[in-house]
């Protein structure tokens, strides 16, 4: 006897379809696995077998054979409990009705508790577009699941319910998409207006959110770097579907998700300067999983502490900051992730944390300075388009109840900046002024005569890189986007340069 169940596997950030086909044949009872799974597919068997016991479930004592279909794709995950057990119990004439219209993804406890797995989001996603009616997961992961139009979600606490269920003794109510809390009241939320004074670091940001570009403060401890990245997610712009739904399954496939459905603000991911190579770019060793550059995909990357993390981890961001995404490939297995992000980095222009300060003396060593800041190597450096300088606050500022600006009210001339990009790229692959490829910054930066004179000089006198004047034309671009201009004028490329200063100051001295 043949019988067959629907599950998924997932690839890169999308789902594809797994058939599970099981057969009993007369014989010794056996219990084979085949379709390339890995180690720990393999112990389902032990799982399953277990639950089914413990269930009182008896099964059907012969030789068993379970084939993962495809079979020249590997299988990993404790995903197929849940389906080997379904195919199990049709087999053993457990359950008697049809199930081929339901898919089943979930690891099970050894006393047949469905437990969670990752990846849910995207494999639920592919069953809709299988054309399935319905798909059973496991409870912990209803929510993401439920956020997938087209197709009931079903979850069961263990396989006696699950049981009960297919076979039509049980009703269950297909999972709702949980809607957003609207309790606000009394919770924290961050604002721009909470930050006292430090009005170029704010225009800074302004231009780094509008454009996406990424930028790198300095500044004495205190001074309101790590506070003001913070608040940077509160004056992006709101996230469409389609990125919500980006965001969302690589967070599922990561298993970060913690039982929360759809994301739908933008992620803000402040990994701790003690991050591997692996933890902030993806990889691992069993299987290949998202790093923090791509959890922070549509949102923001913050490297607090810049120079703190080790060198050769920060080289793993020179590639997916310039191509969005990021190509892993580890034991045989390659996998794409996107990383469209903006980096924000914050550091102390000196170990003391006070160089340059002038009310606290710097007691660093012009040694353990460059030592310092040659932690964070040129070509790193020159990805962040925009340097900024952050002085201590004044006593005089933080007293001040003049109410600074909204997050709100930033937000909009973001939101109108971002209209003028969506225009100018609408036929491109280009999202933002920041992803500006060299053909588009000919057609798109265009500067005058009086510019361009101005970017003369300051490139000699600078010693810009090619990169980096091409992010000041970018940068530009952004700022005369923010006041609606279509021609980029000489103050707006004035005020990007400006912007491109701080590497002379610190580093190359
Ligand atoms: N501009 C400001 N306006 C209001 N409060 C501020 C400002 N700057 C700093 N603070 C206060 O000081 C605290 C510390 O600021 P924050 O952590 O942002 O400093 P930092 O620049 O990141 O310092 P470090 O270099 O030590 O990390 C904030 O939580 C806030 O309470
Ligand atoms: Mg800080
Ligand atoms: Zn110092």
């Amino acid at each position: 006897m043949v019988v067959k169940t629907v599950s998924f596997g997932i690839n890169g950030i999308d789902g594809y379809l797994v058939e599970v086909e099981a057969s009993s044949t007369r014989g010794m009872p056996k219990f084979d696995l085949v379709g390339l799974p890995d180690a720990s597919v393999k112990e389902s068997k032990d799982r399953v077998m277990s639950a089914m016991k413990n269930c009182d479930l008896q099964v059907c004592s012969s030789h068993l054979t379970f084939n993962l279909a495809p079979a020249d794709i590997r299988k990993e995950g404790a995903i197929y409990d849940l389906p080997i057990t379904v195919c199990l119990m049709l087999l053993s004439g457990h359950i008697k009705k049809d199930t081929g219209d339901c898919g089943f993804i979930g690891e099970l406890s050894l006393s047949g508790e469905l437990r969670g797995i990752k990846g849910v989001l995207p494999m639920v996603i592919k069953a809709r577009e299988a054309g399935l009616k319905r798909i059973v997961v496991p409870p912990q992961n209803a929510m993401e699941a439920a956020v997938v139009d087209g197709i009931d979600v079903y979850t069961a606490r263990d396989i006696l319910e699950l049981k009960q269920f297919l076979n039509g003794k049980k009703a269950l109510l297909p999972v709702k998409p949980e809607t957003e809390s609207e309790s606000e009241a009394g919770r924290f939320i961050p604002d721009f207006s909470q930050v006292k004074g430090q009005v170029q670091a704010k225009r800074a940001l302004e231009i780094a959110a509008a454009g996406s570009h990424n930028i790198l403060m300095i500044g004495p401890p205190g001074s309101g770097k790590s506070m003001l990245a913070k608040r940077v997610p509160t004056i992006l712009p709101d996230m469409s579907f389609d990125e919500m739904i980006e965001t969302t399954k690589i967070h599922s496939i990561a298993g970060v998700l913690h039982g929360g459905g759809l994301i739908t603000t933008r992620p803000f991911r402040s990994p701790h300067h003690s991050v591997t190579a692996v933890g902030l770019g993806g990889g691992g060793t069993q299987g290949i999983h998202p790093g923090e550059v791509s959890l922070a995909h549509h949102g923001v990357l913050f490297l607090d502490e810049l120079p703190e993390f080790s060198r050769s981890t920060l080289e793993v961001l020179r590639q997916p900051i310039e191509d969005g995404k990021i190509t892993i490939t580890r034991s045989g297995q390659t996998c794409t992730y996107p990383c469209s992000m903006m980096v924000i980095a914050a550091m102390n222009p000196c170990p003391c944390g006070y160089f340059g300060d002038d009310t606290h003396r710097c007691t660093c060593s012009p040694q353990k300075i460059r030592r310092y800041l040659n932690r964070v190597s040129g070509p790193l450096l020159d990805r962040f388009d925009i340097h900024v300088e952050l002085p201590r606050v004044k006593f005089e500022e933080l007293r001040s109840d003049v109410s600074a600006e909204s997050s709100q009210e930033i937000k909009k001339r973001v939101n109108a900046a971002r209209e003028i990009q969506r225009e100018r790229f609408k036929n491109s692959d280009t999202l933002s002024n920041s992803g500006i490829n060299a053909a588009q910054l000919q057609k798109f930066c265009v500067i005058d005569k009086e510019a361009e004179d101005m970017l003369r000089l300051s490139f000699e006198k600078l010693g810009m890189t090619a990169r980096a004047y091409d992010r000041v034309l970018k940068v530009s671009r952004t700022i005369a986007d923010l006041e609606q201009c279509e021609v980029i004028e000489s103050k707006h490329v004035l005020e990007a340069v400006q912007y491109r200063s701080l590497d002379r100051k610190y580093w190359e001295n």
